[in-house]
């Protein structure tokens, strides 16, 4: 029995496609029935075939909750963490720890207990050091925790310390550090957005640069790390660093839109989260943009995806065909 976490998120949604595709037995955790119909937006936008959909055995509970969680583990053998609580408010701080650090204890104190044979973490790029030079970011980058990091970051890292206590006490771990993750189905939320926003005319880019990823190459180095020999090793998957000014224009040319005009400049960003954050204090609604939404907009952060590419000769597809894939999949209006 193959155990998904987060199987309502973009990640755990396309992991359990291809999962279906070969396998029989998987248990899938979800909170809410409203969510399920994501899920088989997911399935549709890879076959009409409902059966494939019809193999998961879903599963209510929430990774904090403890007896709710016991029973998910009955028969697993093999268990893939993706849920978690992606936010970079500082509101959000506290939830984030119980969910991605607390979260993840108690899937690893269950995944322990259980005797499992395999366990695949999803953790980020943002749980990766930065480099102190020019080169590429590899795996052998140390988070720092003395840097200014969000809580996000924070906390991905705190749950890789849980997930590295795993593997201590014998289970096979393999975790995966994606970059932005690029994927049909999830338009209002994460990387989905970035589509949506371009799609409705949104004018402005910045000129950071980050790692990006399309969600197809995500899950199969999930499923094959999980049936590999490989274990108690991590891997940063980056298709390619790329700029948000380069995503948004490449969006914008595979809708057929106008491409973003305006470049926001990083002094912007500083005056413009402040004043969202003074907003927000003063009507106690979400701030519009937080400080580290801010600066990841302009930092320059490049990875290297070498260690997984030379495993099985394992090959990223381009972003360009990512994005123009994802675009036909967009529902328009
Ligand atoms: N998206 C990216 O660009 C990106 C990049 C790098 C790494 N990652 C990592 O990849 C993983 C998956 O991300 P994603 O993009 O798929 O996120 P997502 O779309 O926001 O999905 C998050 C999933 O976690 C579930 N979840 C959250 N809290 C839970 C709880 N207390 N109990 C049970 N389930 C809970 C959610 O369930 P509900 O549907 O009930 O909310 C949902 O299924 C995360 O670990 C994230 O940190 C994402």
């Amino acid at each position: 029995m193959i155990l998904v976490t987060g199987g309502t998120g973009l990640v755990g949604s396309h992991l359990l496609y291809h999962l279906s595709l070969e396998n029989e037995s998987i248990r899938a955790i979800y909170r809410s029935v409203s969510t399920l119909e994501k899920v088989k937006n997911v399935f549709f936008s890879y076959t009409n075939d409902t059966t494939l959909f019809e193999k998961i055995e879903w599963f209510q509970a929430d990774i904090t909750d403890v007896p709710s969680m016991i029973p998910a583990f009955f028969g697993v053998k093999h268990v893939y963490h993706c849920a978690a609580f992606i936010s970079f408010n500082p509101t959000d701080y506290r939830e984030m720890r119980k969910i991605n650090i607390h979260g993840t204890a108690i899937i690893v104190n269950l995944a322990i207990d259980a005797k499992i044979e395999k366990f695949c973490y999803v953790s980020s790029i943002a749980a990766v050091g930065e480099s102190l030079t020019n080169e590429l970011i590899t795996e052998d980058n140390e988070w720092n925790k003395e840097l200014d990091n969000s809580g996000y970051s924070i906390t991905k890292f705190g749950a890789e310390m849980e997930v590295w206590r795993a593997s201590q006490e014998g289970v096979k771990v393999v975790i995966v550090n994606p970059g932005v993750i690029l994927g049909c189905g999830f338009w209002d939320s994460g990387s989905g957005k970035l589509f949506s926003q371009v799609y409705n005319g949104f004018d402005y880019y910045t000129e950071g640069i980050t790692g990006f990823v399309a969600v197809k190459d995500v899950v199969k180095a999930m499923i094959l790390l999980m049936k590999s020999d490989v274990s108690n090793e991590r891997f940063i998957l980056v298709a390619e660093n790329k700029s948000f000014k380069e995503i948004f224009f490449a969006i914008a040319a595979a809708f057929g839109k106008k491409r973003p005009s305006k470049k926001v400049t990083s002094w912007q960003t500083e005056i413009f989260w402040r004043v969202a954050w003074l907003i927000s204090k003063i009507n106690g609604k979400e701030s519009l943009l937080s400080k580290y939404s801010a600066r990841s907009a302009h930092l320059i952060s490049t990875y290297s995806s070498k260690k997984i590419q030379h495993m099985n000769n394992f090959e990223f597809e381009k972003i360009e065909k990512t994005i123009q894939e994802i675009t036909t999949k967009y529902p328009r209006k």
